[in-house]
């Protein structure tokens, strides 16, 4: 596994060329399944949004930023805190103290006109961004082109209209390609396990997704049931 390295142009160079595999996010603010998710050893990093935040109950910029700060101790990875701004300064001021909480934080920046603007701000001084609310690749392509660090297709809610939500991560990811942008493609808004199976098809470098759709994975009735004649069998051995 690449280890997440702060966003320098070197270090991302470096972190780009080197990303052969999907990584794996945790979509929650909830520690107790960072901690479950952290435990089974295949979590790389953490995206929360401000909506899962408030479902935590946490209050107020010090109880945001202290969350934030337990996250990053407890798993060693990008950890995506958003800002709550939507102009140009104000986004700066509040995405520069996000930064500064720790190392692996990365500021997530809405796919607004300020947002663009602020996230090239953001690259040219080194800091990691995540363009959130991203729904069509040409909003990918402005992402990438301010030099995102990744950019974040919410394809469960595209599915929710009825297009095809790992269709735009399939586009976005040949666009990409095509063109030789360094963003990362980050699956966002998985509902179930199989979104999982077709993002990674798709080549998406990174799906973030709730502990359940990463459970969901384990799951198949033959595993079980073969399993049970296994442990059946091995009491004839004893
Ligand atoms: O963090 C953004 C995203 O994953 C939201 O997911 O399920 O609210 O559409 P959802």
């Amino acid at each position: 596994m690449i280890p997440f390295m702060p966003h320098t142009s070197t270090n991302y160079i470096i972190l780009q060329s080197q990303t052969i595999y999907m990584k794996f996010f945790i979509d929650t603010a909830n520690l107790a399944q960072i901690q479950e998710a952290n435990d089974l050893g295949i979590l790389d990093g953490v995206t929360t949004n401000p909506s899962l935040m408030a479902k935590e109950g946490i209050r107020g910029t010090e109880a945001i930023n202290n969350h934030y700060k337990t996250i990053c101790e407890m798993v060693d990875g990008p950890v995506s805190a958003e800002v709550l701004s939507t102009t140009f300064d104000e986004i700066i001021a509040e995405g520069q103290k996000l930064a500064q909480i720790h190392e692996n934080i990365v500021v997530k920046v809405p796919m607004i006109k300020d947002g663009i603007k602020a996230i090239k701000w953001f690259t040219d001084n080194g800091i990691s961004t995540n363009c959130t609310l991203v729904f069509s690749a040409g909003q990918a392509i402005l992402a990438a082109k301010a030099g995102a660090t990744f950019v974040s297709p919410f394809i469960g809610r595209i599915d929710d209209s009825s297009w095809d939500g790992v269709q735009l991560i399939e586009q976005i990811t040949n666009i990409y390609n095509a063109q030789g942008y360094m963003t990362e493609v980050l699956a966002a808004s998985i509902r179930n396990p199989l979104h999982i199976v077709r993002c990674a098809e798709a080549g998406a470098d990174v799906c973030t997704c709730p502990l359940n759709s990463i459970l969901g994975l384990l799951k198949h009735p033959l595993t079980d049931i073969g399993l049970a004649q296994f442990l059946n069998d091995a009491k004839s051995m004893q």
